[in-house]
């Protein structure tokens, strides 16, 4: 069990912090903060703000900015609105923003203040699973554009992660599970224990791990520290993301259809590059097996359109000159980077996930 646990990372440190006592400490210290700004959405407005500021006590009245929940609201309207609401109240330069909410929150809120006045500080307390384990840790910021995942962005790191547990209990189990899926990653990434204790790990058993997920964070922060910028190791943690990406882009085009977490999607990402990495990376059947049964055991197949899913993949940030790179598992713990593929092994990967539906 943690109290309070530092993990250091690249111009930022995260903290476990179960009874959020760190993260007033910190406050207190930050003497020429002018005023707090609060980011949420419309879930952590209800289901975590009040928790927050039964334990956070603020000098003065923060300003609470609230966007609607859902990758939807990740876009330049709400970033647009965000400003506008720092705008009208004054915010200066001496502010500091809170984050206090999902991976949109984080990646949005970071964003937003990372360009007001040319920057202010912020703080993210990310809420789901999923945003402990990634999205909030090591930096990255930005808003989906035209479609396309991450499309505008910059990497800006906070002042600090606080990693409160206790705003687990509200989230929805299917976003808890989703969250999983980024753990899971990280267990292919490092392989040992975290893999081991990933495989056994019961669909509904993670609220009682802290621990798992604070190994799953210390992974994370692992690749961000030896390569902050992106631009080769950290590029493993890209695994299952360039077929999950694509799969959201294409939920977010399919309004009437189900929606698709991040999570769900990185999943089904897994499963899809681990057939990549087997037919073409001599990936161990046994090894895809297991991959492909974890994922099934825990997530559903939607019924996707396989075009759509090969023209959004045509955005991925990872091409070059017109080859779709990915990143795939040689075996476990053990990532080849930018490998291109062309679109007729792709569509083979996604008519193999189509038939598992
Ligand atoms: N979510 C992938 C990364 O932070 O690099």
């Amino acid at each position: 069990m943690y109290n309070s646990y530092v993990i250091h990372s690249f111009r930022h440190d995260v903290v476990m912090d179960q009874s959020l006592i760190a993260l007033q400490v910190f406050i207190n210290e930050i003497t020429d903060c002018e005023r707090f700004v609060i980011i949420c959405d419309s879930n952590t407005t209800s289901h975590c703000l009040p928790l927050f500021m039964q334990q956070i006590l603020l000098k003065k009245q923060p300003l609470i900015v609230c966007i609607p929940a859902g990758e939807s609201s990740k876009n330049l309207t709400e970033v647009n609105r965000v400003w506008q609401e720092l705008t009208e109240q004054n915010i200066n330069r001496n502010s500091v923003c809170l984050n206090l909410g999902g991976g949109v929150v984080t990646d949005l809120g970071g964003f937003a203040a990372s360009l007001y006045k040319r920057g202010i500080r912020f703080i993210n307390i990310p809420t789901s699973l999923l945003a402990m384990v990634d999205a909030s840790v090591g930096g990255k910021t930005g808003i989906d554009f035209m479609g396309i995942k991450n499309q505008i962005g910059l990497f800006s790191f906070p002042l600090r992660v606080f990693v409160s547990t206790a705003f687990l209990q509200s989230l929805p189990k299917h976003e808890l599970l989703a969250g999983t899926a980024e753990m899971f990653k990280h267990g292919l990434l490092e392989g040992g224990k975290h893999w081991d204790e990933m495989c056994q790990l019961k669909p509904d058993e993670i609220l009682g791990r802290p621990g798992l997920i604070a190994d799953s964070i210390r992974i994370k922060n692992k690749m961000v520290t030896l390569d902050p910028f992106d631009t080769h190791g950290r590029k493993a943690l890209n695994l299952g993301h360039t077929i999950g990406h694509a799969l959201e882009a294409w939920a977010l085009t399919n309004q009437a259809g189900p929606t698709l977490l991040h999570g769900e999607a990185v999943a089904l990402g897994l499963l899809t590059e681990s057939f990549l990495a087997k037919e073409h990376m001599d990936l161990n059947p046994q090894l895809f097996a297991t991959i492909q049964d974890w994922v099934l055991q825990r997530f559903h197949i939607p019924d996707f359109d396989m075009d759509v899913v090969l023209d959004c993949l045509k955005h991925d940030k990872k091409n070059k000159e017109n080859e779709v790179n990915f990143c795939l598992l040689k075996s476990l713990g053990n990532v080849q980077i930018d490998v291109p593929l062309k679109t007729q092994a792709i569509r083979a990967s996604l008519q193999h996930l189509k038939s598992l539906r």
